[in-house]
């Protein structure tokens, strides 16, 4: 049973492929998309709003690459990085303990209620209540890498 040519099956199993990839990538897409307009539904996260949204943290933390000082410790490259882990920077016992990685749930706990996560920290921070903000904040974040 040939009823295609080799080059025919190559045409078909490539279309096959596309479809299977663009049906991940939009599966992907809307899984990444949550909850919070008037609808109750979370936008896309953007990462230009959580800049913006992001000014208050830069007034204690450093964020470009490399750079020292600042209250808080340099947020360059924080997402995915241990908790507490700036060489030099000297944290609080509380975040030095805390364990695990910055990923998207604990920093979206963490930025509602810094210190109902982490209990004794230093980041004197009321927290941004609004769900989509964290996450658009989260999204900014996630751009301060190389
Ligand atoms: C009033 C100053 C201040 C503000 C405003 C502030 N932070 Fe912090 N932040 C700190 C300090 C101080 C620490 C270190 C806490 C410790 O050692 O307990 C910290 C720690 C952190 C950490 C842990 C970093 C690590 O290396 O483990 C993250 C993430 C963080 N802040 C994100 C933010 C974000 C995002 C904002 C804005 C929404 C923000 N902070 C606003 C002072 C601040």
């Amino acid at each position: 049973m040939f009823p295609l040519s080799i080059f025919g099956r190559v045409i078909a199993g490539s279309v096959a492929a596309a479809l299977v990839v663009s049906l991940w990538i939009l599966f992907a897409q809307a899984s990444e998309t949550q909850p919070a307009n008037e609808l109750g539904q979370l936008e896309q996260a953007s990462a230009e709003k959580g800049y913006v949204r992001a000014s208050v943290c830069r007034s204690c933390h450093k964020v470009e690459k490399d750079q020292d000082g600042g209250f808080g410790p340099n947020l360059w490259n924080v997402f995915n990085r241990e908790k507490g882990s700036v060489p030099g920077y000297s944290y609080t016992k509380a975040m030095r303990n805390a364990g695990g990685q910055w990923d998207k749930q604990s920093l979206k706990q963490f930025l509602e209620q810094p210190k109902t996560l982490i209990p004794g920290t230093r980041m004197n921070f009321a927290g941004i209540p609004k769900e989509q903000d964290r996450l658009n904040i989260i999204a900014y974040l996630k751009t301060l890498s190389d």
